[in-house]
């Protein structure tokens, strides 16, 4: 299995105990964040593969972690508005958000109801004044996902999204599912502390195999995150990793 020395690769028994293993990340991340710098800023991913954890996180950690510090992002958005079923923040309001104290302040949904350029512009500017600089913020985590093409966030294998240096987020267009979107870019990703992979269920068996063991690493947006300072955690369940 070829990996960088930064890969931290955990295989779980099922998607349940994936999500709690996930959640224990996220806790600890909070705690360490919060008793250094006072906050715990998160990207939360998307698609389906996140929701064990958020209802984990919105029951069973509602009154562990210090949600009144917390200030929630997204890696990535659909254009779309907040309350349709394709959003990646109603699925974390459904699950989390509604179920916990924190304040409408900490979170920073990007606005899929606007066009995507609006929207990108709207979360630049709104990340800038949560961080304080212009520059690469630094996410205490951020959580991904893993499609069968390799993509993750709503970073396109062949997009030219994938060359951009400079700003914080851009419009997105995903060719094989046809819309548009509003994703962080990979300077982004990488500058974060903590960087977790959260992959479930067969089909994604072949796509974490040629990441993580046949070398081809070049080919796959995912195999693009290789954080500068950070820790990137592969949170696999046995069927996700199942040709290793
Ligand atoms: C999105 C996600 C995307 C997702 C993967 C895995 O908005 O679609 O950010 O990167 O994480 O496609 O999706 P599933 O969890 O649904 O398999």
């Amino acid at each position: 299995m070829e990996t960088s020395l930064k890969d931290d690769i955990r295989i779980l028994p099922d998607p349940e105990s994936l999500a709690q293993a996930a959640a224990t990340i996220f806790a600890d991340a909070a705690d360490h964040a919060i008793a250094d710098h006072g906050r715990f800023s998160v990207a939360l991913s998307g698609g389906t593969t996140p929701r064990k954890l958020f209802r984990i996180l919105g029951t069973i950690y509602c009154d562990t972690v210090k949600w009144n510090s917390v200030q929630l992002f997204w890696t990535d958005e659909r254009s779309v508005p907040p309350d349709h079923k394709e959003s990646n923040y109603k699925l974390a309001y459904d699950e989390l958000i509604s179920k916990v104290s924190i304040p409408h302040g900490n979170i920073h949904r990007i606005l899929g109801e606007l066009a995507p350029a609006e929207a990108a512009k709207e979360y630049i500017e709104a990340a800038q004044s949560h961080f304080g600089t212009k520059g690469i913020p630094v996410f205490d985590l951020i959580l991904l996902g893993l499609g069968q093409d390799g993509h993750t966030a709503s970073l396109f294998p062949g997009s030219t999204v994938l060359q951009e240096q400079d700003h914080f987020a851009v419009p997105s267009y995903s060719e094989s599912v046809g819309n548009w979107r509003v994703t962080l870019t990979l300077p982004v990703v990488n500058n974060a502390v903590n960087i977790v992979f959260l992959v479930s269920g067969k089909s994604k068996s072949g796509i974490v195999s040629k990441i993580l063991s046949e070398g081809r690493r070049h080919l796959y947006p995912a195999s693009l995150v290789n954080p500068i300072k950070g820790q990137i955690t592969w949170l696999l369940d046995r069927e996700a990793a199942s040709e290793l």
